[in-house]
């Protein structure tokens, strides 16, 4: 009889520690005796037949590298019926049972259907820099990137500190504004604007004032990418006259938030995760994802991870705003 198989993918958005989460999945499958395949490019490798055999060796020395080994890909294909259908072929030819895909929610609605449509059972790793998925109190790559922006932002406060200027400081988050607060935090930002919150750029304007009237030289405020207040230029440019004697000035941290060797918060979430995700396959569980609360693994279905939205803290908020000046 055939070895049993498994495969293993990165899809979606990048993040650090993408690959520690692929070497301990690997490693995890080896040491149980079945034989492991790395697919290039997340779902277009599944339908464009871009397997690899992975050894022990396959995964040396990438625990440290920021961004995938395995490369990602944002593929259109795979939300058709024909492509999902193709890329269960290319799996079942190769006797692969089991599927870890490492990625956000959007990979794993994908991974939903693979698995309801032709019984190809998945484990999903949330792996986005963003930690907006249910069912994990953190993601592979968010302690990364809060780390990153709170090196960044501590950067951009030493010249606003020298030139008394303010800055508006964009942060990714296209849903979610948990950079946005951790970072925000951390790094003592005036204000921080998040899409979980209302934002009221009037009132913004008249505590930016009293903050610049009561001697304060500097300003930060942090702002998530998916804000109400519509992105740090139009925001600048909406108070900019209205912010007395203050320059203004605006940054996008952008992609550099996704890049860099993984911290070793991301570096240990994915190696527990990855190995996870191999038991929960080989003792038969499908369906659903792994990840971990209050420091122990848990799994979620896929189904409720999809469905449900992962919001910060009221709490954090509450703190962030308390301690802001
Ligand atoms: P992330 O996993 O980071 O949220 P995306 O939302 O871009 O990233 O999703 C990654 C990939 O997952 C998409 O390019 C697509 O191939 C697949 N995918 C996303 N949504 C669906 C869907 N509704 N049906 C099938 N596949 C999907
Ligand atoms: O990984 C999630 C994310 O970082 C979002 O916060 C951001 O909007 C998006 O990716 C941008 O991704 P891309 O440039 O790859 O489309």
């Amino acid at each position: 009889m055939a070895k049993p198989s498994i495969a293993i993918l990165t899809s979606g958005g990048d993040a650090p520690g993408m690959n520690a989460a692929v070497r301990a999945a690997v490693r995890a499958g080896l040491n149980a005796d079945v034989d492991v395949y790395g697919v290039r490019c997340g779902y277009q490798g599944l339908i464009d037949d871009d397997f690899i055999p992975m050894d022990a060796k396959s995964v040396s020395h990438i625990i440290n590298q920021g961004g995938t080994t395995l490369l990602s890909a944002r593929c259109e294909d795979f939300r058709t019926e024909a492509g999902r259908a193709t890329a269960a072929e290319n799996l079942k030819k190769r006797n692969i049972k089991g599927l870890v895909v490492i990625g956000g929610d959007g990979s794993f609605t994908g991974a939903l259907k693979i698995a309801q449509e032709h019984g190809i059972s998945v484990v999903g790793v949330p792996a986005t820099i963003d930690n907006d998925i249910y069912g994990t109190d953190f993601t592979i790559g968010f302690d990364t990137a809060v780390n990153t922006v709170m090196e960044a932002v501590d950067k951009i406060d030493d010249t606003a500190e020298s030139h008394n200027r303010l800055f508006f400081i964009e942060v990714m988050g296209r849903d979610a504004g948990f950079i946005a607060l951790h970072a925000g935090m951390a790094s003592g930002c005036s204000e921080i604007l998040i899409p979980e919150e209302e934002t009221d750029v009037k009132y913004l304007v008249s505590r930016l004032n009293d903050l610049h009237s009561r001697g304060k030289r500097s300003m930060i405020v942090m702002v998530a990418e998916g804000d109400q207040c519509g992105g740090v230029f139009k925001l600048a440019r909406q108070t900019e006259d209205a912010l007395k004697d203050m320059q203004v000035r605006v940054t996008v941290l952008g992609h550099l938030q996704r890049g860099g060797s993984p911290t070793c918060a991301d570096r240990v979430l994915a190696c527990r995760l990855g190995v996870a995700a191999v038991e929960k396959l080989l003792q038969g569980v499908g369906g659903v994802m792994v990840g971990t609360r209050n420091q122990q693994v848990v799994t979620t279905s896929l189904a409720e991870a999809i469905e449900k939205k992962s919001k910060p803290d009221e709490d954090m908020i509450r703190v962030a705003h308390t301690i802001t000046y």
